[in-house]
């Protein structure tokens, strides 16, 4: 084990809802969420995107389930705002949590995610910081739908994004390639952003060594392992030397924000590039003259990234 990333119980938490389409990494996001001690998760909605939206929410409570987290969940979109479902079934496999043996039929709750999100943001009396690990459908959906829930929101830290080159095209990273619209609304909401694109997951690997340290240290590690086993044979099939946990990076970024190194700039979405939908394209270099809209991740201290995630696994 490394040494002790876990902050103590009693120190302050930030206000989170986590929005998520589990998927590998987004599971493990939850695990670092609710191990590393330093989040209040009011809830987690669901969204469509690695697998479909029932999928995706009974997999979260799978998963939630299996830490014992107490936590409502809200389902919600079925499909993007204007596209039809593509899923990452070549990475998440058929039930988007490939590799674990889930229950069926879970069936959703009395909210759904919108509703959720809205009357949340709307009855907090201090302002709570979302976190995307999947298609931006729900967000942008409550944003329009409720704009005055804006006001209520910290940040939005979010996992989805690339400066450099994308995973589903050459363009694109796959959360906005999944429904750009979507993500296009959130950009332009003019609420706090910071963007955990791949520029910095892609180098938030984990090793195999490391993923036999994660199994030894217990339960939790066990069926994370279990998981990035699966999860890292596409990874491995393109090439890659380690395994990166996209959205569980987004999360580490929301409590220790020297995780990665950001800069801020004007970030807009393609909708309708031939080859380049769903590109967010960012201007690093002022050229488009519009005011910088997010901070964009452009490095990561792995180490501690690392460090954080294997201590959180290892208290729950
Ligand atoms: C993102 O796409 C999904 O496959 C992962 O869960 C992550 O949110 C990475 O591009
Ligand atoms: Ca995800």
């Amino acid at each position: 084990m490394r040494g002790n990333g876990v902050y103590p119980e009693n120190s302050e938490k930030i206000p989170v809802i986590i929005d998520c389409d589990p998927g590998h990494d987004d599971a493990i996001a939850l695990m670092l969420a609710f191990g590393c001690r330093r989040l209040d998760v009011l809830g987690i909605t669901t969204v469509a995107g690695n697998t479909t939206g029932e999928n995706a929410y009974r997999n979260a409570l799978a998963i939630l389930s299996l830490i014992s987290a107490d936590v409502s969940v809200a389902r919600g979109a079925d499909s993007p705002i204007l596209r039809p479902l593509h899923t990452s079934r070549d990475v998440h496999g058929e039930s988007g949590l490939d590799g674990l043996s889930v229950p069926p039929n879970a069936k959703g709750g009395d909210l759904s995610a919108v509703e959720f999100l809205s009357s949340t943001l709307r009855r907090s009396e201090t302002k709570i910081t979302l976190v995307p690990t999947g298609p931006l459908t729900n967000i942008a959906i409550a944003f329009l739908a409720f704009p005055d829930i804006k006001e209520k929101i910290e940040r939005v830290v979010l996992m989805g994004g690339v400066a450099g080159q994308g995973n589903v095209t050459p363009s694109a990273e796959f959360n906005i390639f999944a429904d750009p619209e979507a993500a296009r609304v959130v950009f332009q909401s003019g609420v706090p952003i910071t963007m955990i694109g791949l520029d910095a997951t892609h180098k938030a690997l984990v090793y195999p060594e490391e993923v036999e340290e994660i199994r030894k240290i217990g339960r939790v590690g066990a069926l994370a392992a279990g998981l990035l086993d699966f999860y890292s044979l596409a990874y491995k099939a393109r090439g890659f030397k380690g395994t990166p946990i996209h959205d569980a990076l987004a999360v580490a970024a929301v409590f220790d924000e020297g995780v990665v190194k950001t800069e801020y700039a004007r970030v807009d979405v393609e909708i309708r590039g031939e080859f380049t939908a769903g590109r967010t394209v960012v201007d690093f270099r002022g050229v488009t003259g519009k005011e910088p809209n997010a901070k964009v991740a452009v490095d990561v201290d792995r180490d501690r990234f690392l460090n954080l995630l294997m201590s959180a696994i290892s208290v729950l």
